[in-house]
């Protein structure tokens, strides 16, 4: 992974104008199906904000990124909202959380790293927390404009977490197009 890509104003900018044909909001009503209303949400990786802003019509919620680029250009538009400079690898905080929500934000961590983020998210929840995740669907990885982008499937995913997370549901979706992603919905054992 490029750690400075999402650090760099511009790459910043430029992802902010990127808008999917599907945005994040499918996830968060999967995620609402299954979580009180009120209980508290940790987003990592949250980019430009979108979900973080659909989150809070129902959770209390901790948006958070590695990058202060995308943080700063965040609290610009709401300077009240509630936000972590985070690394999602190692996610050094002193707060727990009933659940954990990312959409593509650890789609470009390699095997080892993105074992290690599940194992840091097990210990910041709560008792029975969930997580909810998106992916892009597939195998492999490619490189897209000097960044590493990382595929996953179902039968990875459920090897990963199965030992640590119940695994309550595990789908195709679409961000661009039909089945181009994948998500992630897990209890804390
Ligand atoms: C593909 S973007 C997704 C952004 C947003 N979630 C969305 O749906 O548009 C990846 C995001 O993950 C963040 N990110 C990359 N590496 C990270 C890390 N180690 N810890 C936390 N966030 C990271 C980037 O800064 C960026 O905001």
């Amino acid at each position: 992974m490029k750690k400075n890509y999402y650090e760099s104003a511009a790459n910043v900018e430029s992802y902010s104008k990127f808008t999917p044909a599907h945005d994040g909001a499918l996830l968060v009503d999967v995620l609402s199906a299954h979580l009180p209303k009120g209980s508290t949400v940790l987003e990592l990786g949250m980019g430009p904000g979108k979900d973080y802003k659909l989150l809070t019509q129902s959770f209390t919620v901790t948006g958070s990124d590695f990058s202060n680029a995308f943080l700063d250009r965040y609290r610009a538009q709401d300077p009240a909202a509630n936000l972590l400079q985070l690394d999602a690898r190692t996610l050094e905080t002193e707060y727990c959380f009933d659940a954990i929500f990312t959409n593509k934000a650890l789609i470009h961590f390699s095997f080892e790293e993105l074992q290690q983020s599940f194992a840091c998210q097990h210990e910041v929840l709560n008792d029975n927390g969930l997580i909810m995740h998106s992916f892009w669907h597939g195998e492999g990885q490619n490189e897209f404009e000097g960044l590493t982008l990382v595929y996953h499937n179902e039968q990875e995913l459920t090897a990963m977490l199965e030992d640590s997370f119940d695994i309550l549901a595990l789908e195709r979706h679409a961000k661009m197009s039909e089945g181009d992603s994948i998500y992630v919905l897990a209890r804390k054992k």
